[in-house]
């Protein structure tokens, strides 16, 4: 498949939401990427449900909730009612993830799990059958415009590989400091889905980003 572009809303101009939301509508972005931050799983605030039942409104593209919250489980229907398409948990923050994963899928939305990045891929072996999606953090949750963290490419290889006979239709989604400089080498690494911030939204031209993005060769092919 061809991979897909999920633009992080954290860094959009939230004075600005509204026209934001529709330069994503008309680009070829696939997702709206949601980066919901409670202070406590990570070290920083970003928004809650009205600023998501505001995207909402606007978006046209499904909504991909990134949840950096503990106790996730308490809030799934919630997420959905507010718009959600996908929900992404951490591994990190759920003790009974495979409950966790079954509330979602009863909700209706995707289910995905996020690996922080010194969570190994090998520990997802026994719920990988489970997910839609998987997400590799490339960076420590909490914070936009940080530095990718090389050893992403060493986890999304390594997913790929046992996903391919636990799950060959997993997505893998990757997240943070993702920009063109490496697009092309995760995509050949196995990753199907970009999430991208500052790459999109501090560019003087958000619109042609996402289509380079889009549309970057890596020699794969369908
Ligand atoms: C970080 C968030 C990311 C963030 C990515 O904790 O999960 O989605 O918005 O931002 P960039 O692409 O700027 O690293
Ligand atoms: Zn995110």
């Amino acid at each position: 498949m061809k991979h897909l572009i999920a633009p992080s809303v954290l860094a959009a101009d939230f004075a600005n939401l509204q026209r934001d939301i529709e330069m994503i509508n008309a680009s070829e972005a696939d997702w709206f990427h949601v980066d919901v931050m409670d202070g406590v799983f990570v070290p920083n605030i970003s928004f809650g449900f009205p600023v998501m039942e505001a995207i909402s409104r606007y978006a046209k593209k499904p909504l991909d909730v990134h949840l950096m919250i503990i106790n996730p489980e308490h809030y799934i229907e919630r997420f959905v009612a507010a718009g959600a398409a996908s929900i992404t948990v951490h591994y990190e923050a759920c003790t009974h993830l495979h409950k966790t994963i079954q509330a979602i899928h009863a909700a209706g939305a995707k289910a995905c799990v996020a690996l922080n990045p010194h969570t190994p891929v090998e520990l997802l072996k026994d719920i990988l059958q489970d997910l839609d999606m998987v997400l590799i953090m490339s960076v420590n949750p909490g914070f936009g415009g940080q530095q990718f963290i090389a050893n992403t490419y060493r986890k999304i290889t390594a997913l790929r590989t046992m996903a391919a006979s636990l799950n060959p239709d997993l997505l893998i989604e990757v997240d943070g400091g993702v920009s063109m400089h490496n697009a092309a080498d995760l995509i050949a690494a196995g990753a199907n889905v970009l999430v991208a911030g500052n790459a999109v939204f501090a560019d003087p031209s958000p619109h042609s980003i996402i289509t380079s993005m889009k549309n970057v060769s890596t020699g794969i092919t369908g």
